[in-house]
Order: C-alpha cells, then sequence, then structure tokens
C-alpha cells in the first residue's frame, strides 16, 4: 500500500477507487509550472528568513529545477495515490532529493498553496485572454475600414427599421469588446494577490515574510485575511462572470453569422476554412464554427453557475468543495480562448455580398421614418407626418411597390408639403448618411467612431 504524506493519524490506507474519487490530480496537473513557481518562492523565502539554512534551500531549488524541467518536457509522472499536484510534485521532490525535500511545506499548507497557483494561473490566462480580445478587435476595425459606406439593413424585433453602415454594426461588437477588455482588467487587479503564507487558515508561527513572497511572484499585493485568503473564489467567479458576458457578445454575433450567411438573408459569405459541409446533402455549407461558439456560450455560463453554486454554503476556511473550481475554470478559458481565435479568423476571411446589400436596402420600408422626418422639418406635427407615412406605405403594401416608385402626384396627394427633392431623401444612402448625431451611423460619425476606436487599440 502507498503511504500518504499525511498518514500519521490513520489505521489504513483508502481504496483505489476512493482515492481516485477524492483526486484532482486529472485535471489540476496542468498547475505544474505555477505550483513549482510558487514553491520555489516559497522556499526562497524560507532561506531569507532564516528558517530553513542555505545549504537546505539550495537543494530543494535545485530540485524544483530539476522537476520543473521534466514538467515542461511533459517527462513527470502522476498518481492518483498522492491525489493532487501538490502532493505529486513533493512526493517526487523527496524521492529525489531524499527526506530535506520534506521541509518545503515548513510554514505552508496546501490551502494556501493551491489558492497561490490558481491565482497565478488565471493571472497568466487573463493576459492572453486580453491580447485574443484585441487580436478581434483588430479584424473588426479592419473589416469596418473597408465597409463605412456599405448599407445593410438595421432591425428591431427582426424587422427591418432603419439602414445603418456595416461599419457601424461592425463597431457595435468592438465597443462591447472594449468593455469586456476592461472588465478583464479590472479582474485582474483582484485575480493578481497572494494568498501565499495564509496557512491552512490560521498564518504560521514560523517568521515568514508574505511581502516578500508576493514580490518574488509578481503579485500586487498580499491577502490581508488569512481565513479570506484561503476560502474565498471570488477572483474566479469573477473572471468566469466576464468571461460569461465575453461569450454572450460573441454569441450574439454569431447568430447574426448564422443569419447573415443563410440564403434568406445571404449578406455574406464565410470562409470554407471555418464551415463545414453535410454527409448527405452535397449543396450544403454550414456555418459550424459561429454555431460551435454560440453554443459552447453555456458551458461558460455552466462554469460560473457551478462555482457560485459550490460556493454558497460553505462555512470558512478551507472545504474539500473548493477542489470543484477547477475544472469549470480550466475549461471556460479553454473555451474563451479558443472562442476568440476562430472569430478573429471568421471576421478577417469574411466576404461581404455588397451587391445583394445594395439591392437588399432598396427594397423596403426602412427609409420611412425618414419620410415623416421630411414633414415635421415641413412644420407637420410628427405625429400627424407619421399617420401619413404610415398611410403611404398601407398604400404601396397593397400596390405592390415601395416608397421611391410613388410618383409625385401621389406624393402630393398624401401632402402637400411634399416636393422632388424626396427621391433624393429616400435614397438608403442619403438615410444613413444624415443620422449624424453622436454615435450614429451617418458616414461622418462612422469615420470619428473609427478613429476612436483606433486609439482605444493603442492605449
Ligand atoms: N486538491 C485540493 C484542491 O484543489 C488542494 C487543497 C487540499 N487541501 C486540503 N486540506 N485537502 O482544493
Amino acid at each position: 500500500c502507498v503511504k500518504k504524506l499525511w498518514g500519521g493519524r490513520f489505521q489504513k490506507t483508502a481504496e483505489e477507487w476512493v482515492d481516485e474519487f477524492g483526486a484532482s490530480i486529472h485535471f489540476d496537473k496542468q498547475l505544474v509550472e505555477e505550483d513549482i513557481q510558487g514553491s520555489l518562492a516559497h522556499v526562497t523565502m524560507l532561506g531569507k528568513c532564516g528558517i530553513l539554512k542555505n545549504d537546505e534551500v539550495e537543494q530543494i531549488k535545485a530540485g524544483l529545477q530539476t522537476l520543473l524541467e521534466k514538467a515542461k518536457n511533459g517527462e513527470l509522472e502522476y498518481s492518483v495515490r498522492y491525489e493532487d499536484i501538490h502532493l505529486n510534485i513533493e512526493k517526487q521532490l523527496i524521492d529525489l532529493i531524499g527526506p530535506v525535500g520534506g521541509k518545503l511545506h515548513t510554514g505552508r499548507s496546501r490551502n494556501d498553496q493551491v489558492a497561490t497557483d490558481v491565482h497565478l494561473y488565471l493571472r497568466n490566462q487573463v493576459h492572453e485572454i486580453l491580447e485574443s480580445i484585441r487580436a478581434l478587435q483588430k479584424a473588426l476595425v479592419k473589416q469596418a475600414e473597408q465597409h463605412i459606406e456599405t448599407i445593410i439593413p438595421g432591425y428591431t424585433h427582426l424587422q427591418r427599421a432603419q439602414p445603418v453602415s456595416l461599419a457601424h454594426h461592425f463597431l457595435a461588437y468592438f465597443w462591447m469588446l472594449e468593455r469586456d477588455y476592461q472588465r478583464m482588467q479590472e479582474a485582474y487587479k483582484r485575480i493578481n494577490i497572494s494568498p501565499l503564507g495564509a496557512g491552512a487558515l490560521a498564518g504560521t508561527t514560523f517568521p515568514i515574510d508574505r511581502e516578500y513572497t508576493a514580490k518574488l511572484l509578481g503579485f500586487d499585493g498580499v491577502y490581508q485575511n488569512s481565513l479570506d485568503a484561503v476560502s474565498d473564489r471570488d477572483y474566479i467567479i469573477e473572471f468566469l462572470s466576464n468571461a460569461s458576458i465575453l461569450m454572450m457578445h460573441l454569441s450574439r454575433f454569431c447568430e447574426e453569422l448564422i443569419l447573415w450567411s443563410s440564403s434568406e438573408f445571404n449578406f455574406i459569405e464565410i470562409d470554407d476554412t471555418f464551415a463545414t459541409g453535410s454527409s448527405i446533402m452535397p449543396q450544403k455549407k454550414n456555418p459550424d464554427m459561429a454555431e460551435l461558439i454560440r453554443g459552447k456560450t453555456g458551458r461558460v455560463y455552466g462554469a460560473l453557475f457551478g462555482l457560485l453554486t459550490v460556493m454558497k454554503g460553505t462555512p470558512l476556511a478551507y472545504n474539500k468543495d473548493f477542489q470543484e473550481d477547477k475544472e469549470g475554470m480550466f475549461d471556460a478559458v479553454k473555451t474563451v480562448k479558443g472562442s476568440l481565435q476562430i472569430f478573429a479568423g471568421m471576421i478577417e476571411t469574411l466576404t461581404i455580398k455588397t451587391d445583394v446589400l445594395e439591392q437588399t436596402v432598396k427594397a423596403d420600408f426602412s427609409n420611412a421614418t425618414e419620410l415623416a422626418d421630411y414633414l415635421a422639418t415641413k412644420g407637420m406635427p410628427f405625429r400627424e407626418a407619421h399617420e401619413v407615412v404610415g398611410k403611404l406605405v398601407l398604400y404601396c403594401i397593397q400596390k405592390g411597390v415601395f416608397l421611391l416608385d410613388l410618383t409625385i402626384d401621389e406624393y402630393k396627394e398624401a401632402s402637400p408639403l411634399f416636393e422632388e427633392d424626396i427621391y433624393e431623401v429616400l435614397q438608403p444612402k442619403t438615410v444613413v448618411s444624415r443620422r449624424n448625431s453622436l454615435g450614429g451611423t451617418g458616414f461622418e460619425q462612422v469615420k470619428l467612431a473609427l478613429e476612436k476606436a483606433k486609439k482605444a487599440l493603442d492605449e
């Protein structure tokens, strides 16, 4: 039987199937580098504070370095009998350098150790996610620059409402992502603090220096309360919550890409790389990647709700329940990174069917507001103008034509305020270009917004 590192007070060893249930090594092995990094800082501090002798520190550090190299080369082997990454590494250290390896855990507990590992892990991942958000934003800006004057139908209730610049539509997502970026940066402040040195829950009798280990590990500060340090997972929840909002944004955009690439809309073509065919229907080209991102949003929400639920009934301080914080987090990190990368590729390679769009925006009543505004500008109360134009739209529908098809006499009949210039006013381009209020879709505003977007990217 394998003797546990904590086996002193036990009379028998749990059977392997029970160990299997309790172990986290299957998934927390991905924290191996963070775990060793944390241990290196801890043992350096033990030396500096005179808790361990210099030669002991040197032996332990050399051992840890060897294990780190092996870990990087994928040469470490793990066992469920040693439960988790922390005990697996400690066991291997002792096997490698002898009993002195057992001194590493002086003044430390797995409770502050695991919290440290996850803080380090999430810090690195947030960095990568921030970069990926930026890459997607750049792809959006690039597309936007090419489509300032490309006009698409704007919708409310998924009914044609008012035409907008396609660049304006792309930039809407740019700004959503900008807020996602800011939220991740904000969460980073609470991720980058050190729980190390909190011990199991109450601190330690050894004269440790928490500020020093925090500095060695590049943390911006330390948790002020040892109970809090080992037992809250709010920083992961905050990350998952930000990740959920981000995925929600991507998912909405996916829904649009899926709609837009259908024959019914036919606004875009998704590049072959990001589409798949059907095993039976030869004509099919399915927007699989967009659908998958929309679908995968569910698992990120799941991770958020999972962890909120894990935490809600747990008393201070550490509880084994907290081991359940990791799988959802790992999965969410992988999902968010993958989704951002695929999305950027999809946007970069997107084909916009400008010819189709040009015809599309002529074939609807989304210029009706323009006509009502026209009458209102000429002094008719807007409510009355709305009624007059509403009647004109109904007249068109019954006649099977659009507003631009009516003769000037038909217009005069509806209201003598109408003049020849309405035909210019009703052009989709005119409709869009005149919406020049701050943040509107008018071309001048969109150009300004593009400049602001590029500036945000540089900051
Ligand atoms: N594998 C554990 C976790 O992920 C590490 C901490 C275990 N601490 C303990 N007292 N059992 O939470």
